[in-house]
């Protein structure tokens, strides 16, 4: 039985997954080919993803293609109980329903597996890791995002990985276009919802400078803000300095800015003795997959709070006000809806493309992490560009010729 919150919401769902898939045209071919090949007939997939309009697009497209499926959210925070409500009306199994408990997240998790999954699609690597701990092994999975590769390299290299996963995060038409345009956006916007504050004049300080952080930076200076790049590694913090921004550590960053977040995908990035230096009124947020990144279980331990509107609450810090915004959890999700459909056309479509190449290959893949098919990743650009109604120039056999040639110079 799926367990959401409310079927009453099943026509608002339906409205909003149509209107986003008219962003996603790449995916919408996908669904066409696969509605006539029915390449993944028989087949059940559970996907741990943030059940959003976009997610709800990848998931028809799967059942589409004649496969069950079932799905749970990967974050307590980020499910559109709308979605839910309509995803369930069209046969999927959904368990999730938004602000769910940590108990009840992973409740949702198990019952995706209990369904016996034949193929994994996870954001994150709770559904992955979750099934290691079972012993339960499928044909294959797929990986959505850069902390959930990071966990299922970790396992490959302790030799505990019982069966190939696709990095989907991987992909340069995902992490170039999705982790900098799409985190970029919905960053913004979600710090926006949730307060709307004015950014020009603000100093804004960035806490990563991977892909996500970038787009975090650009999109902030974008809207008038000062932005400050915090990082440890010397080549993209050179790279954030030549980029035009200002470079320090956290430590000094603290007394400066007005707004912080985390992009890192590591833990106690923004920790307690930073806060204590922070400017009265200083708001925190944090854009990375996990609620690690600010010491928010310090915060609760140590200071008192209140929520004073919704995904805002104000913590009261030797006489200081300082706010933090959905609870550290992905704010982009939280009080915003996501990164953007027309950039998750793309994600999603390595998404369902890997799901494919799984199903007609797990028998030849290793235990191993894999890279996305480099022909998918073309493919999805070609189909993207076309959508776009966009021409790129083609080689001539003479530039072909001289490209793979030494002997021709000045
Ligand atoms: N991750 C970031 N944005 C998302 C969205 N809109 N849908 C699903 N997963 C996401």
């Amino acid at each position: 039985m799926p367990d959401i919150k409310d079927m009453g919401l099943k026509d608002l769902g339906k409205r909003r997954v149509e209107w986003a898939s008219g962003q996603m045209p790449v995916l919408r071919l996908i669904k066409e080919d696969f509605e006539k090949s029915k390449v993944l007939r028989g087949l059940k997939i559970g996907c741990c993803l943030h059940v959003t309009t976009e997610t709800a697009n990848l998931v028809l497209t799967l059942k589409s293609a004649g496969a069950d499926v079932y799905l749970c959210a990967s974050n307590p925070l980020s499910t559109q109980d709308d979605v839910s409500a309509y995803l369930v009306s069209e046969g999927i199994d959904v368990y999730a329903i938004k602000g769910e408990s940590t108990q009840k997240y992973y409740e949702h998790i198990e019952a995706v597996l209990d369904k016996k999954p034949d193929i994994i699609v996870d954001d994150g690597a709770d559904l992955n890791s979750t099934a290691h701990k079972k012993n339960i092994v499928v044909m294959g999975g797929t990986e959505e995002t850069t902390t959930g590769v990071i966990r299922l390299k970790a396992m490959e290299k302790a030799g505990v990985l019982k069966f190939p996963v696709i990095a989907v995060n991987d992909a340069q038409t995902k992490h170039l276009f999705d982790n900098r345009y799409g985190t970029g956006q919905s960053t913004i916007d979600g710090i926006l919802r949730a307060t709307n504050i004015l950014l020009a004049g603000k100093k804004f300080v960035v806490a990563g400078y991977g892909m996500c952080g970038k787009g975090v930076a650009m999109r902030a200076k974008g809207m008038g803000a000062h932005v400050i790049v915090v990082e440890v590694d010397p080549i993209r913090a050179l790279e954030a300095v030549m980029d035009g921004f200002e470079v320090t550590d956290m430590d000094s960053a603290s007394e400066k800015g007005d707004i912080f977040v985390t992009v890192t995908g590591n833990k106690s990035v923004i920790k307690i003795e930073n806060i204590m230096k922070m400017k009265d009124g200083a708001i925190l947020a944090n854009s990375g997959h996990f609620d690690v990144e600010i010491e928010v279980a310090k915060m609760r331990e140590l200071f008192p709070s209140r929520e004073i509107r919704p995904f805002v609450e104000e913590f009261l810090i030797n006489g200081k006000r300082i706010y933090l915004l959905a609870g550290g959890r992905l704010v982009n999700l939280a009080s915003a809806e996501g990164h953007p459909s027309a950039v998750m056309d793309m994600s999603f479509a390595n998404q369902a493309l890997s799901v494919k190449f799984i199903a007609e290959n797990w028998e030849k893949l290793e235990k191993r992490v894999y890279k996305v098919p480099p022909e998918i990743d073309s493919y999805v650009a070609e189909l993207k560009l076309k959508t776009m109604n966009i021409k790129i120039e083609k080689l001539t056999p003479e530039q072909i010729k001289y490209l793979s040639s030494w002997e021709e110079g000045t």
